[in-house]
């Protein structure tokens, strides 16, 4: 099992569990590319030292299942990602087109204004409007199964063109224009792993296209709206939406790549997560019921984001018995919250009919995932119906993860039918 990774000696302490130790733990998991690929060793060892840990940087790293619940609904922990981007050297962030779409766009934003953008979008995305979707999704599925014979790319093949072709016709991305979009929008979500000049000189480069293109897209739908997202967005059937067109672009610059990106790890980490567990495949394979409980323990096990950053105490403040400091920033780290081992039995094992919490792999509070409906039905069509039609199908290398921790998905997965 790709789990059981050793981690590299990396954090020699004199004391292996004194809050440096820690510290060092968390240097490793935010540096090591081998660590970020497995961090689950990492996660196993910062388990031992409580519900959260100090970082480099004196932010508070959660990792505790029922922390980070109450973190991520307690409305004093506000998000502050200006001041985090600042800190690192962008003070003109603003003015730089990766950071700008990325940052200015809903998950970023507080109320009133999280508020006021959240309501335009939330109807398109009710679990009863999603599960309308079900045909949709089955033929998406049904013929991107045709295509997948042979040896190939799991990701170029299935895990992107799936939930590509469904948040594309959703929002109205013409076909013909969406392959683009798999390098470019790859590129854009580059500053959501690292803000480094080079990942931000080419998020900017991929930002411009990715922005002008929407920007003429909504211009268009204005002159004449088809029956999608981004007509609604632009003319909504009660009159207006309180859009102004930067934030339409925003807004559907996030709903596209956040449609895709994350479900195509959800969908690569997934079948890795269940080739690794012949046992779990076969049951899936042949209990299809068990869909809707299998996604979310593949969702659970292997996160498609793995943490979440820029939520900062507004006052002094204690959150399910941790104290913490007016000013002082915090980091979700999603992927351990689901490992931890006071709230799920066997963490580390994948059990496809766990029951119990839900996992934190969709946030929660007033920023939760506004697309889990939707990356839910995906998954839950996607799996029992990709190991029914190939018995057999297994990968052919380890494949090649994405970059760094936050977004945790492979880019290469070349599997055999
Ligand atoms: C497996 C797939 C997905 C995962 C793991 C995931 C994960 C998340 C998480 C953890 C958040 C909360 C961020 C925070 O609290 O800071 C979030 C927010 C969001 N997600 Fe997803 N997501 C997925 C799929 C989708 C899809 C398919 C869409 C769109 C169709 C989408 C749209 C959004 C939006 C718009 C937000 C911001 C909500 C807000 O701030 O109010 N996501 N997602």
């Amino acid at each position: 099992m790709r789990t059981t990774t050793t981690m590299k000696p990396e954090a020699t302490t004199r004391d292996e569990t004194g809050p440096q130790a820690a510290t060092e733990l968390v240097t490793a998991l935010l540096g090591d590319p081998e660590i970020q690929a497995d961090p689950y060793a990492a996660y196993r060892r910062m388990h031992a030292f409580g519900p959260a840990v100090t970082g480099p940087g004196g932010e508070l790293v959660i990792i505790g299942y029922r922390l980070a619940n109450a973190a991520v609904r307690d409305a004093r922990l506000t998000k502050q990602v200006g001041q985090m981007l600042e800190r690192m050297g962008y003070t003109d962030w603003r003015s730089r087109p990766s950071l700008r779409l990325f940052f200015t766009s809903l998950g970023h934003l507080n109320p009133p204004e999280h508020t006021r953008l959240r309501r335009v979008v939330s109807g398109a995305f009710t679990a009863r409007r999603v599960a309308a979707l079900r045909p949709a999704v089955e033929r998406i599925v049904a013929d991107a199964l045709d295509r997948l014979s042979g040896g190939c790319c799991f990701v170029d093949e299935f895990a992107y063109p799936v939930p590509v072709t469904v948040i594309g016709e959703l929002l109205g991305i013409p076909r013909a224009d969406r392959p683009m979009f798999q390098t470019l929008v790859r590129d854009w979500t580059g500053v959501v792993n690292a803000q480094d000049p080079t990942t931000v000189d080419k998020a900017d480069a991929a930002a411009v296209v990715i922005r002008d293109y929407l920007d003429d897209l909504a211009a268009q739908r204005r002159a004449r709206p088809l029956d999608d997202l981004m007509s609604a967005l632009v003319v909504p059937a009660d009159g207006d939406s309180g859009l102004s067109a930067e934030e339409v672009t925003t807004m559907a610059g996030l709903l596209w790549a956040a449609g895709f990106e994350t479900t195509t790890g959800l969908l690569s980490n997934g079948l890795v997560a269940l080739l690794d567990n012949p046992d779990q495949a076969d049951r899936l394979r042949t209990e299809p019921w068990l869909a809707e409980s299998a996604v979310e323990e593949l969702v659970r096990f292997d996160a498609p984001l793995q943490f979440l950053f820029a939520r900062t105490a507004e006052e002094d403040m204690v959150v399910a018995g941790q104290p913490i400091a007016a000013g002082q920033r915090t980091m979700l780290v999603l992927g351990a919250a689901n490992r931890d081992p006071g709230v799920f039995d066997e963490p580390d094992r994948l059990l496809l009919d766990r029951s119990g919490e839900p996992p934190m792999s969709f946030g929660g509070g007033m920023h939760y995932c506004l697309g889990a409906p939707l990356a839910r039905l995906e998954a839950q069509i996607a799996f029992p119906a990709l190991l029914r039609a190939f018995p057999k199908l297994s990968t052919t290398s380890p494949g090649t993860r994405r970059p760094g921790l936050a977004l945790h998905g492979y880019i290469r997965l070349p599997i055999s039918t």
